[in-house]
């Protein structure tokens, strides 16, 4: 149940649930009974009643699994709720750095990577900072005072060009202007100008580059590194349909 918009999280996890031999409802959130005013837990029992062996689901409120969790029996799967958190986008992007590194046989422990961007607003950003801590890599924060996180633990910094020289893996994020309250910028030009990844602030040096995607282009990276074999961005994609089999394969598929 996507009540928010998805390209590849509504993709990759019907292609992982295909993969693995399931079969997968597509609610139409926009054309299901919610629009005659049934809640979203009626909505919920009613399909957990079909006998599903899990529900995934997005959604704008953060905390909307552990609510609904009151009122279904299946496991549920979090593709993303709110502020909060989007976990296999963290998974999806760990494998990918991990692939990385383990090409030019290093480990990840210990690398830097530095998130950028509209932090405070971004679930992948949170989600990402708890699982690189765990694998012992070292997370800097990188935006604007507006966008930065209220967290203590983490070094922060405003801009770029005080850390680029240190760090092996940037993580761009989209700044979230549907979850801004107040117009921030008069145009996101003007962000751009500080904080997009351009050819000319990576050089040649040995970074890659990850974005969770939709990149606004030009806002948060320069098309032309689109291009870049150091731009990670399509092999993210493909590892989260592999993450997604993995998460279903340890919380449904338990045959
Ligand atoms: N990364 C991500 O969550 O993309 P979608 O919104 O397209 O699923």
């Amino acid at each position: 149940m996507f009540f928010e918009n998805s390209t590849r999280t509504l993709s990759s996890f019907e292609m992982a649930i295909k993969n693995l031999g399931g079969k997968v409802i597509k609610l139409d959130t926009y054309k299901s009974s919610m629009s005659k005013g049934e809640s979203i837990e009626d909505t919920a029992i009613n399909i957990n009643s079909m006998k599903i062996d899990g529900l995934i689901i997005r959604h704008k409120y953060s905390g909307i699994l552990q609510h609904l969790a009151k009122y279904i029996t299946c496991p549920m799967i979090n593709a993303g709720d709110g502020l909060n958190a989007h976990p296999t986008q963290a998974l999806l992007d760990a494998m990918t750095i991990k692939l990385h590194f383990d090409n030019k046989k290093q480990t990840m422990k210990g690398k830097k990577i530095a998130i950028i961007g509209d932090i405070i607003n971004s679930r992948v950003a949170s989600s990402g900072i708890d699982l690189f801590n765990k694998l012992e890599m070292e997370v800097i924060l990188v935006s604007p005072p507006h966008f930065q996180t209220v967290s203590n633990k983490i070094k922060k910094v405003t801009f770029i060009e005080d850390i680029i020289d240190e760090v092996d893996v940037i993580m761009c994020l989209r700044t979230q202007i549907e979850r801004h309250n107040n117009q921030i910028y008069a145009s996101l030009k003007d962000y751009a100008s500080k904080y997009c990844i351009t050819k000319e602030l990576i050089k040649d040096k040995d970074i890659i580059i990850l974005h969770p995607g939709p990149v606004n282009r030009n806002i948060d990276i320069e098309v032309s590194l689109l291009e870049d074999k150091r731009c990670k961005i399509l092999s993210q994609v493909l590892s989260g349909v592999y993450i997604r089999m993995s998460v279903l394969n340890k919380f449904i598929n338990k045959s």
